[in-house]
């Protein structure tokens, strides 16, 4: 989707959405439309029992009195509730009603109605911002789609007062909008295109930001020991490959924040990158299964997250670590009962084969820490499915040893519109994973099964501040939502990129 900004002005063809406030109240260029088609709008508004409600519509096609194609009504709700979500929102609302259904360009005269706290031209912008979450599509592997079905809006046209002031506020929104986007698509590729060393190659192309990118081989991770990773990456035709990512906005001189966390190491991102989650030889059933190709999608997350950072200039450290893997079943995939060393030198019992993200993420966790020393670090994983019977779709689950930083990241949730939830450690569920022949063993039991996936990565990570982030219910999405068509969400990025900016960056 294009976006630009202009002057505000009612404009004499095409596609115009104006809008109105609760109880249908037209705002001034609705008002200026209505009076232009003698009445009309305020009537086919009437007639549609249109009441302003957020994210309702009302369509006028071809209105006599002008020289429009259509004029689309949009409600904006009550005014006091419109905050950058709404505006955001509201962007989806438009995105949506217009895709499919013949413009190419259409104009949107944002105003907010008298009550919304908002100014106009940040108004615009998170409108903007929305309609582009909302835009996200992907098509490329459709090659026979009709001409009927097919999307047409392709831009927006906003017309605000302060368009200047708007652009200069979309711009970083519209970086981390890229971010959720590069995500989304990653998430959306199926696993016989995107495989450890093709998503490995995509990261790298991060460089082109100013992101230094490492790649590790099957070589580099056996010397450095990470027996756990490697455990699991064995039974696949396709190798491993470790990734680090280290974006480094902070220019000399400048103070640096340091909370939560101490130290002046950079905040580290962890994602479970699991290319094909088959279960190996505990074997997934088949219902389903094909869901597991956006068993990267922490790592996928990491990956857009370092894109929106490095895009917007962030004034931070931060470095992304993603273990890349996949999981088959074959003559040289590993066994329940084996036992693996990690590079922390402690032992696992793989007990099932489709515990794998612990593992991965294990080595991930300590090759992160000895490597980058963070003052804090974060991981995310589609690592439970205990975590969408808990949770839901809608909201990811929350592990932490450090209150100040699970409440920050609740916070960020809040104010994105991506919510996370905290839930319990201890050692009462730490006692759940004991092996009776290792120092652990991968799966805690039918119960808890979040709680002890959690526990498990708990023993990787050192004393540093640390967060783990359940996503397994979250990543993909069954029905549209305003700013998430259904599909890939990108949830993470948005709310990871509010965290760094709320807590991390140097102002
Ligand atoms: N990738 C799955 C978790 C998952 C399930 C993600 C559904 C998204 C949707 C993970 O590797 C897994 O298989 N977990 C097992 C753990 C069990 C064997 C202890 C699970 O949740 O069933
Ligand atoms: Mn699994
Ligand atoms: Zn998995």
């Amino acid at each position: 989707m294009k976006i630009s900004f202009a002057k505000p002005g009612v404009p004499e063809s095409g596609t115009v959405v104006v809008m109105a406030g609760e109880g249908g109240k037209l705002c001034p260029a609705a008002e200026t439309l209505d009076s232009r088609t003698e009445g009309a709008l305020a009537r086919a508004a009437k007639a549609a029992r249109f009441k302003g409600a957020r994210g309702s519509t009302v369509t006028l096609l071809a209105p006599a009195g002008t020289g429009l194609d259509r004029i689309l009504l949009l409600g904006l709700g009550a005014p006091r509730d419109l905050n950058d979500l709404a505006w955001q929102d509201a962007g989806g609302h438009v995105c949506a009603a217009l895709a499919v259904n013949g413009p190419s360009t259409v104009s949107v005269i944002v105003e907010s109605p008298a009550g919304c706290k908002m100014a106009p031209a940040e108004a615009a912008a998170h409108f903007a911002c929305g309609a582009r979450l909302r835009g996200f599509r992907f098509d490329k592997y459709m090659t026979r789609q009709d001409d009927d079905g097919k999307p047409t809006l392709a831009a927006l046209r906003i017309l605000v007062e302060a368009p200047g002031e708007a652009r200069t506020t979309f711009a970083p929104l519209d970086k981390v909008v890229d971010g959720v986007v590069l995500t989304r698509n990653l998430v959306s590729e199926p696993a016989n295109v995107l495989y450890p060393e093709s998503l490995a190659e995509t990261a790298r192309r991060l460089e082109d930001l100013g992101v230094k990118v490492k790649v590790l081989d099957e070589k580099d991770m056996r010397k450095l020991g990470m027996g756990a990773l490697l455990g699991v990456a064995q039974g696949s035709a396709h190798p491993p490959r470790l990734v680090t990512m280290d974006w480094n906005g902070v220019s000399e001189g400048k103070s640096k924040k340091a909370k939560p966390g101490k130290g002046d190491g950079p905040v580290a991102f962890v994602g479970k990158g699991v290319t094909f989650d088959s279960g190996g030889i505990s074997i997934k059933p088949a219902a389903g299964m094909e869901d597991m190709k956006w068993d990267m999608g922490g790592a996928a997350v990491v990956i857009g997250l370092m894109a929106a950072l490095a895009g917007r200039k962030a004034r931070v450290h931060a470095v992304g670590v993603i273990g890349l893997v996949e999981n088959m079943p074959s003559g040289t995939a590993q066994r329940p009962g084996d036992v693996v060393t990690t590079m922390s030198g402690q032992t696992v019992e793989v007990i099932n084969t489709d515990a794998e993200g612990r593992l991965v993420l294990a080595d991930a966790l300590r090759y992160c820490q000895d490597t980058f020393k963070p003052r804090a670090m974060i991981d995310l994983a589609t690592l439970t499915g205990a975590i969408i019977i808990g949770l839901g779709e809608h909201t990811a689950g929350l592990f932490a040893n450090n209150d100040k930083l699970a409440k920050a990241l609740t916070q960020a949730g809040e104010r994105v519109g991506e919510a996370v939830w905290r839930l319990p450690m201890g050692e009462d569920y730490d006692k759940q994973i004991k092996s009776d022949i290792a120092d652990m063993k991968n799966v805690g039991g039918r119960s808890a099964g979040s709680i002890t996936a959690a526990q498990f990565l708990k023993r990787f990570v050192g004393d540093l501040p640390w967060a783990h982030l359940d996503i397994a219910g979250v990543t993909w999405a069954k029905a549209d939502k305003p700013t998430v068509p259904k599909g890939g969400t990108g949830f993470g990025v948005r709310l990871l990129d509010r965290l760094v900016a709320d807590v991390y960056e140097t102002k």
